[in-house]
């Protein structure tokens, strides 16, 4: 079903909608080719903060991809305001998983402002854009920097900051603190949840970290493993938050995440 939110004449969706998506890459492992995922319904909810768990290989940069717009279904759907998502839009923000995607010859206000820039806006709102996008980071200190001087999780702050400073309502990330060590990681992690609630923003969140995932989610739609890998469950992460890793519940529910995992592994070949 699609999710609707009634503003006055208009009516705006803003969660996504996957529809019976199949990814089929052609002719790469044998003539027949490769099926990522099959089938794959699911709808993401405004407002939402949705976890997609699954093992390594399983299709969950496919499906992320294919919401960004940087690919398209081999069959099926994805809807986002009751329009097929064809091409990528300032609508949808990504991050991803390094900082490939940053500039390394523009410093990190420059690399904030460069969408804004190749949308023309105008340079006060740009500039007020930048500013607010990298107050919420904690990044203003540190805005004149290039890429290689910046650590890790600075850099995933950056990419964050790029990301708001488009104020899409939607934000697609791909396992974006994979790389990182575990202190930055829970700080970004606590760093992201107070964005999301502050700026309501949709968020689909690729993770294969369990805990990440608990800690994350309002709900964990847990991937089978490839090939033609689906949505094998969706968990409800009803736990307060902040959240704590330690609770009882929250211990609880990534055991039960784990157990779900490792049942789908039997199924497919989780390479890669
Ligand atoms: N462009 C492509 N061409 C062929 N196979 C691909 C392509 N992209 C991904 N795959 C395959 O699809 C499967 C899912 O990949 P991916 O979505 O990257 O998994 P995950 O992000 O869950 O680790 C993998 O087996 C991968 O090799
Ligand atoms: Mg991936």
């Amino acid at each position: 079903m699609m999710y609707r939110v009634q503003d006055g004449t208009r009516t705006a969706t803003t969660g996504i909608e996957l529809q019976k998506v199949t990814k089929h890459f052609a002719g790469t492992r044998t003539a027949a080719g490769y099926t990522a995922v099959r089938d794959v319904d699911l709808a993401v909810r405004p407002g939402e903060f949705m976890c997609i768990l699954g093992p390594s290989g399983c299709g969950k940069s496919t499906l992320l991809h294919m919401m960004a717009g940087f690919e398209r279904p081999s069959t099926g759907a994805i809807l986002m305001d009751g329009h097929q998502i064809v091409r990528p839009g300032a609508d949808r923000g990504v991050v991803f998983q390094n900082e490939i995607a940053l500039f390394p010859w523009l410093n990190v206000e420059r690399n904030v402002e460069y969408g804004l820039k190749v949308r023309g806006v105008a340079k006060q709102q740009r500039l007020q854009a930048v500013n607010d996008a990298l107050t919420l980071v904690g990044l203003e200190q540190h805005r004149k920097k290039l890429p290689r001087e910046l650590s890790g999780g600075m850099k995933q702050r950056v990419q964050i900051a790029r990301v708001l400073a488009n104020d899409p309502r939607v934000m697609l990330m791909d396992e974006p603190y994979g790389a990182l060590d575990a202190q930055t990681r829970m700080r970004l992690q606590d760093e992201l949840v107070d964005v999301w609630q502050r700026k309501s923003k949709t968020v689909v969140f690729v993770t294969h970290d369990v805990s990440e995932s608990v800690y994350l989610a309002d709900r964990v739609a847990v991937m089978t493993a490839g090939p033609a890998a689906r949505i094998k469950s969706i968990f409800e992460v009803d736990l307060p938050r902040a959240r704590n890793r330690t609770d009882a519940r929250f211990v609880e529910l990534a055991s039960a995440l784990t157990a779900e995992l490792h049942h789908g592994k039997e199924h497919g070949d989780g390479n890669n």
